[in-house]
């Protein structure tokens, strides 16, 4: 325990010398082996955009018909891409790669929270798919139907997604960690004709029943004709005749021999929901080609992929648009051989992940910088006991990472001779497109890097004009882009008003706020709407808000994202009670698990605070803004326009109270 703490101390001092240096060029003797080395392709799109993405296509995907037109732009911001072609997404990751004789490599090599170990080879993995896709269509599914999945990180996740790709049905994929109302809406939502679900999700040890708790919820859900269930924990569920079909039964009765449906390239292939500024989640509808194009082409430039000899592992949860891209359909797409892992960072012990990199000579790791300052605050020991020398890359997605976070995993997890890339994407755009391509550009701690090749990425003020450089501004695209998001499901004028209306139909709002240095860097500083970031996962305040007055003794809540150390933004909810009803601990414990089956563990406040009253303006409207600087201690900003500006005196003085009580709120 001595040396840990004697080391850990040296990494401290290293760590702040480190912090001097702003610029990490590519490591020696990477540019010489690396895909790109310069900055050829970002000049090559630069010229000619439309041709630019024409030879990506055609590289990177097999095509049924080849496209005749790369881009349709008369309709904006309903864009189309690569029209007039035909191909399908589950031939592009599997049957090529069989077809070419690869079906024995590995796709995935899949990891248990017990320790368990499958690997998948593309062959088997092909014919899963073919025969749940098959599954599929004998329960009557077919081209344009939506297929729910709420499944937890087993290898029938990746099946029962690309069977449905296979069948033209788009899927529309609950993250697991998401509630059963949560799902019951996004099926209602997506109008969903069946659900692929499972008896029970481990957790740390622990078992939890899930088609159980999602049928209570589903009870009276006509749309949905069919359940899937996956049987894996062995807890046991009720299974309703008619409805209700086993997974690996399904399988086992299918055929095995299953075409893929010839899709135009703009067939949907997905709906993911994910958070916006109201309460009703977004449906962020992707459609085939072009997604398929913008996954492969950053997969392999951005993470230098060598097919052949790399072990790519992406750490996210396919319930995210992280996992749906980079765990599914780029690495499969580009033939790479990946692992999956179902449990948690920390069970059975905080080494785990390395334990992994080490089992499976992992060269690739791409992660979250919430799960590094995890494991930053654990000790440098857990890296230190396991050989990590087959790590080449290492990438970092979902939020701004923090200099030192940077260094760390630079330092402790790549022993200083990984590239690092702090990839920026979201839901909506389908795949990275602001980054550092590792072999040509260096790197700098805490910034994104710049637009990638095609991308017209900037920051402008408020009336659309681009702020001088390293001043702060809203982050805006001004071109489109193969994998981005279509429209909104079933709510085109949603999807106009939330990216298109601001700046205008040719100019896409992202919504989040950056500066731009003079070397080009941007630099994201976070959100500008009522979406919070809680370790990556995108929150909105006002579905929270929503699942919290929904509490019998709550009249009124705002809900903001504070500083947090680890997860980047915690939760803090500002709780009007009923009447004269006083908060307590009880009652907080009480809101917290109520949000939790609302939506989400992850959505809970990790902070509550009662107060009399909100700040409000005339017109009603709460000013987050001040609870903002209540919850982080700031001095207040400007109070005048408040309707009772006294509200705010008897707030500071709840928060200090209890912070002189030394309550932990
Ligand atoms: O605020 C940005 C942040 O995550 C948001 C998108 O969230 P989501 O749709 O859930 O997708 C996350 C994974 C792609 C963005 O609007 N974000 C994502 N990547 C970064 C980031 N912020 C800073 N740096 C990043 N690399």
């Amino acid at each position: 325990m001595a040396t840990h703490v004697a080391d850990n101390e040296r990494l401290e001092r290293e760590l702040a010398q480190l912090m001097e240096v702003e610029k990490f060029p590519p490591p020696e003797g990477f540019r010489e082996r690396a895909l790109i080395g310069d900055l050829s392709l970002h000049a090559d799109a630069e010229r000619d955009l439309e041709g630019f993405w024409a030879r990506q296509a055609a590289e990177l995907l097999d095509w049924n018909d080849e496209p005749e037109r790369t881009l349709d732009e008369s309709n904006a911001p309903f864009y189309k891409w690569f029209e007039g072609g035909r191909l399908n997404a589950s031939y592009n990751c599997l049957d090529r790669h069989v077809e070419a004789g690869r079906g024995d490599k590995v796709a995935f090599h899949w990891r248990g929270e017990e320790g368990e170990e499958r690997d998948i080879t593309y062959a088997e993995l092909h014919r899963d798919v073919k025969r749940f896709a098959n599954a599929l269509r004998a329960r009557g599914i077919g081209k344009g139907d939506v297929v729910g999945i709420y499944l937890p990180m087993v290898p029938e996740l990746p099946v029962a997604m690309l069977a449905c790709a296979r069948i033209g049905a788009p899927h529309t994929v609950v993250f697991g960690g998401f509630s059963p109302d949560a799902v019951r809406e996004r099926m209602e939502f997506s109008d969903a004709k069946a659900l692929v679900t499972i008896d029970g999700a481990r957790r740390k040890g622990k078992t939890a029943p899930i088609k159980d708790a999602v049928d209570e919820k589903l009870a009276d859900l006509s749309s949905i004709e069919t359940v899937f269930v996956v049987e894996h924990t062995g807890v046991g569920c009720e299974m309703r005749d008619g409805r209700d079909v086993w997974f690996a039964a399904a399988i086992e009765a299918a055929d095995e021999d299953c075409e893929p449906e010839e899709l135009d390239s703009e067939h949907p292939l997905f709906v993911l929901y994910t958070s916006g500024s109201t309460a009703k989640p977004k449906g962020v509808l992707h459609t085939t080609a072009g997604y398929l194009v913008g996954v492969a082409f950053t997969h392999r430039y951005v993470f230098d992929l060598r097919p052949d000899s790399d072990v790519y592992w992406c750490a996210a949860d396919v319930g995210w648009v992280t996992g749906h891209s980079y765990i599914v359909y780029a690495p499969l797409a580009n033939g790479a051989t990946s692992v999956i892992y179902e449990g948690a960072p920390d069970y059975p012990d905080k080494d785990i992940w390395w334990e992994i990199v080490e089992r499976y000579r992992v060269t690739i790791l791409y992660t979250a910088p919430t799960a590094i300052r995890a494991c930053m605050k654990w000790g440098a020991e857990y890296p230190a006991a396991h050989d990590l020398s087959s790590l080449r890359l290492l990438g970092t997605v979902g939020e701004p990472i923090n200099p030192k976070a940077w260094l760390w995993y630079h330092k402790v997890v790549g022993g200083e001779r990984c590239p690092i890339v702090d990839t920026w994407w979201q839901t909506e755009t389908g795949h990275i497109l602001i980054t550092t391509l590792p072999g040509a550009q260096e790197a700098k701690p805490g910034s994104a890097g710049t637009p990638l090749p095609g991308i017209a990425a900037a920051v402008v003020d408020e009336e659309g004009n681009e702020v001088a450089d390293d001043e702060q501004g809203l982050l805006v695209l001004r071109r489109p882009w193969p994998g981005m998001l279509r429209t909104l499901y079933k709510d085109d004028d949603r999807f106009v008003e939330t990216y298109y209306e601001r700046f205008g139909k040719t100019t896409y709002l992202v919504g989040d706020a950056a500066r731009k240095d003079a070397d080009g860097y941007l630099w994201i500083l976070g959100r500008v709407d009522d979406v919070i970031n809680v370790s990556g996962h995108r929150l909105s305040t006002a579905e929270i808000e929503s699942a919290c007055v929904s509490h019998p003794k709550v009249a009124e809540t705002a809900v903001i994202g504070q500083h947090d150390e680890t997860t980047g933004q915690a939760i803090c909810a500002f709780v009007t009670l009923e009447g004269d009803l006083e908060g307590s601990d009880e009652l907080t414990a009480e809101i917290r698990e109520h949000v939790a089956k609302r939506i989400s563990k992850i959505a809970r406040p990790q902070r509550i605070i009662w107060a009399g009253d909100l700040p409000k303006t005339r017109s009603g409207k709460i000013m987050r803004r001040l609870l903002r600087d209540i919850a982080e201690g700031r001095e207040l900003g400007d109070v005048t326009t408040l309707r009772d500006p006294t509200v705010m005196q008897q707030l500071e003085g709840k928060v200090h109270e209890r912070q002189a009580s030394g309550g932990g709120d």
